[in-house]
């Protein structure tokens, strides 16, 4: 279910936004009220202030603009003549009725009127045909017979289909008035239609500059304002979108970012970064948001030293890797003597050994002070200590260390650490036990045990290596 849910609601905001479309088909942030009127017979606008000024008539009658507020011409049609037969001398011919019509067009609102024809003698009328002189693009003209015989009676109708295009400035006379005649085929009599497009707005013709409903900085035409450059918002009370666009938007990374990432200026939509006191420092980006500097530091050094700075990421020389290209790939340094890397017990990081078996270290993972081998090597040293000899004789034996004879086993070794027990026979007769110095201690300390039922049973896990 909760898989399903975004997709119905989907549905429905899809089914929403189809009603939307079809409940409002007036453009409503339409610039002028032309533009307005144009966009179909049921979009009207709204001479006085409101939130929108374009919509359909019943929108804005909700909206509260008064109905003598509203412009949503209909077009209309006017009579200009309409002579009966009596009034006429001549008998001769054909007679029409009504002779003149003026129309006004709203495209898409047709014009009807019925066309009366007879006869003076009142004889039928067969096989009529009506002829209309030239008709402008967009008009179209047509006639259905309400009443045969005599006399005849014809619906004219007449639509528009739409406004011309402003932008076409080729012909200037594009809304009329077109004058029409129609006249049955044959005949010398015709009814004349003026026809006239309604595209404009009469309010368009009134214009207040700086009008105080635009708060002085913009004009009202039609009740709208139209503010000056950089404003925007129905008083021209606001910083316009096309000035924020032009200026704002462009020099900003995202909307919660300063201005060039202030670090320039923006001039006309573009950043100009800032220069360094530093010629060889910069900044660059369609933002200023990069620069050459501000990377990380290693060893006093921008990127270590081992690569460049580019939009505040190292990008390192070659056999050099890190945030900071602090680390080299270089293995040479982690080469152990038996030219294994880290002597096979570690792995290479940065140019320095991590050793992966506990019981090695040191630079390359070779040095393993635990190891079996290390009681027969100190045991010469700890024996020459033993049997008396001081450290300046001992020194060949002994190098860097001290030995430190204790009384008790538990000054001697600490069994909660790792194994480092050594122990050997001294002299046949005793037992000697030292410990294996931790790395960076230099005192050895020996316990020398004598005429002891084997003392070191408790030592079972020790090195000994006798
Ligand atoms: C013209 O006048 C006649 C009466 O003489 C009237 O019946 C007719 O409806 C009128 N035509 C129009 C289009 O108004
Ligand atoms: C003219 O109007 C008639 C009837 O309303 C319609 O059938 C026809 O398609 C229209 N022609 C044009 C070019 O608009
Ligand atoms: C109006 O005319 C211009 C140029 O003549 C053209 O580019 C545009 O597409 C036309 N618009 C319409 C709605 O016909
Ligand atoms: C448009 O043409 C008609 C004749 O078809 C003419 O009477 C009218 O004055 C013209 N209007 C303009 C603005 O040229
Ligand atoms: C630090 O930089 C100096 C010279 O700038 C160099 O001699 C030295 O080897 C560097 N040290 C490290 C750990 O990279
Ligand atoms: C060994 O002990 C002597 C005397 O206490 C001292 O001078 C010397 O520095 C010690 N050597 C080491 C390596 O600790």
């Amino acid at each position: 279910m909760a898989v399903k849910l975004p997709g119905l609601c989907l549905l429905l905001l899809v089914l929403l936004g189809l009603s939307w479309a079809k409940k409002h088909p007036c453009p409503i942030f339409a610039k002028s009220c032309e533009e307005c009127i144009q966009s179909g017979p049921e979009c009207g606008w709204c001479t006085k202030y409101t939130n929108t000024h374009c919509n359909t008539v019943k929108y804005l009658q909700r909206a509260g603009c008064r109905n003598h507020h509203i412009y949503n011409p209909q077009g209309s049609l006017q009579i200009l003549q309409n002579y009966s037969s009596s009034d006429t001398a001549d008998g001769s011919s054909l007679f029409l009725q009504p002779q003149q019509v003026s129309l006004h067009l709203r495209p898409a609102v047709s014009q009807s009127f019925p066309l009366t024809i007879s006869t003076p003698t009142d004889q039928p009328i067969t096989e009529l045909t009506l002829e209309t002189s030239e008709v402008p693009a967009g008009i179209n003209i047509t006639f259905s017979s309400v009443q045969r015989g005599s006399p005849l009676m014809m619906q004219v109708n007449v639509e528009a289909a739409g406004c011309p295009n402003t932008s076409d400035s080729v012909n200037q006379n594009q809304t009329g008035p077109w004058s029409i005649q129609i006249t049955p085929r044959g005949f010398t009599v015709s009814l004349k239609l003026e026809i006239t497009l309604q595209c404009r707005c009469s309010c368009t013709q009134h214009r207040q500059e700086k009008s105080p409903d635009c708060n002085g900085f913009g004009s009202l035409v039609c009740g709208r304002c139209y503010c000056e450059k950089n404003l925007a918002g129905s008083r021209c009370q606001l910083l316009s979108d096309e000035f924020l666009t032009r200026d704002e938007r462009h020099c900003r990374r995202d909307e919660t970012k300063p201005l060039c990432s202030g670090r320039g200026t923006c001039v006309e939509g573009t950043c100009q970064c800032n220069r360094r006191p530093n010629p060889a420092e910069g900044y660059s980006g369609a933002f200023c948001e990069c620069s050459n500097f501000d990377c990380p530091y290693h060893n006093n050094s921008i990127c270590g030293g081992n690569g460049r700075c580019e939009c505040g990421k190292c990008i390192c020389d070659p056999l050099w890797t890190g945030e900071s290209c602090e680390c080299s790939m270089d293995t040479t340094s982690c080469l152990a003597k038996n030219q294994q890397v880290c002597n096979g017990r570690g792995f290479c990081e940065c140019g320095a050994c991590r050793c992966t078996d506990p019981k090695f270290s040191g630079p390359t993972c070779e040095e393993c002070p635990f190891c079996p081998g290390r009681c027969t090597a100190l045991h010469n040293c700890v024996e020459c200590w033993v049997s008396g000899l001081g450290p300046s004789r001992c020194a060949s034996e002994c190098g860097q260390y001290n030995v430190t004879m204790v009384a008790t086993h538990d000054e001697l070794y600490d069994p909660k650490k790792m194994p480092n027990l050594c122990k050997f026979w001294f002299k046949d007769l005793c037992s000697l036990f030292f410990a294996v110095p931790f790395p960076g201690q230099s005192t050895i300390p020996a316990l020398l045990q004598c005429d002891q039922p084997d003392p070191a049973s408790r030592f079972s896990f020790s090195f000994a290596d006798v």
